[in-house]
């Protein structure tokens, strides 16, 4: 903590400690809820997530709006969520919605002078679309899962934004004022993103596997196991950095060396996909600026 009294000291202990952290984070929105339902439950079909989905407009114009742009370039129009579904498959509308209605939830909550939320979802989507690419080819981990978890690595930073401002006006001030990352940032003042989003993620008990994407994905070792969700999102992450989808370039992320021999992956890979993320780059920002920016 910069400045202020010990009320103030007293109120940021009690945050960093995740004391009110229960109370201050919002209940998960119903929508999420019920999807995050059928995403663990094997017996749930299509026929149920439509039947969420549809009661949801803007969800669902979304979704459709996504299933028809050139990330996907279908021949067909697509005009209902069933079609959707049909086109582009089951998994692939439940990321969709999750991503969607994440970003719908924060939208309005999520506003902070000198904190773009567009860019922030730009990126935190570049890295979801890489870190599925990445976990088609490195390990043996449920790849489609890996998009979700890329959404949602840094959910706690748009937490912090839009939860605890004064918390987070500190955290830029000491950004601009040192001229460092927003992690580096977060780190001197004691409270970051991965900590918020882990306490958001177990409120709203997220998958096991997104809790330790969002905790992890700086640090992806746990008492020297390598997480591999967590490891694929890091290495993403810093993918995406680089080609600037989204948020600004993060020269203080790296990945380890013993990170891609856990993963199978070459230097030389991982050029290729920084290459291929260059070209991608204009329709990701095309597909998927124009609705965060709705
Ligand atoms: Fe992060
Ligand atoms: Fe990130």
């Amino acid at each position: 903590m910069q400045s202020g009294n010990i009320t103030d000291y007293i109120k940021v202990k009690k945050i960093r400690e995740g004391v009110d952290a229960i109370n201050t984070l919002p209940t998960i929105p119903v929508t999420l809820e019920k999807i995050f339902s059928i995403l663990e439950d094997e017996n749930k079909s299509a026929r149920d997530l439509e039947n969420i989905i549809k009661y949801d407009q803007s969800l669902s114009a979304k979704i459709i709006s996504v299933s028809n742009s050139a990330f996907y370039g279908l021949r067909m129009q697509i005009t209902t969520i069933s079609r959707a579904v049909v086109a582009i498959g089951f998994t692939e509308v439940k990321n969709l919605a999750i991503s969607v209605a994440l970003m719908n939830f924060f939208k309005t909550k999520a506003k902070f002078p000198g904190f773009s939320v567009d860019k922030f979802w730009l990126h935190s989507i570049g890295v979801g679309i890489v870190s599925r690419m990445i976990a088609r080819i490195s390990a043996n981990i449920d790849a489609e899962s890996l998009f979700t978890c890329g959404i949602v690595h840094d959910i706690g930073r748009v937490a912090l934004c839009a939860y605890f401002p004064e918390e987070f006006k500190a955290i830029l001030d000491i950004k601009n004022q040192e001229n460092c990352s927003m992690l580096e940032a977060e780190e001197r003042y004691g409270l970051k993103h991965t900590l918020v989003g882990r306490w958001l993620a177990e409120k709203w008990q997220f998958p096991e596997a997104f809790v330790q994407t969002i905790s992890c994905h700086h640090h992806p070792y746990e008492q020297k196991t390598f997480l591999t969700a967590a490891g694929i999102v890091q290495l993403a992450d810093i993918l995406v950095h680089r080609t600037g989808v989204g948020e600004e370039p993060d020269d203080s992320l790296t990945w380890s060396v013993s990170s891609l021999k856990d993963l199978e992956l070459t230097e030389d890979y991982v050029s290729g996909v920084e290459e291929g993320l260059y070209s991608l780059k204009d329709v990701i920002k095309e597909t998927w600026g124009s609705l965060i920016s709705v």
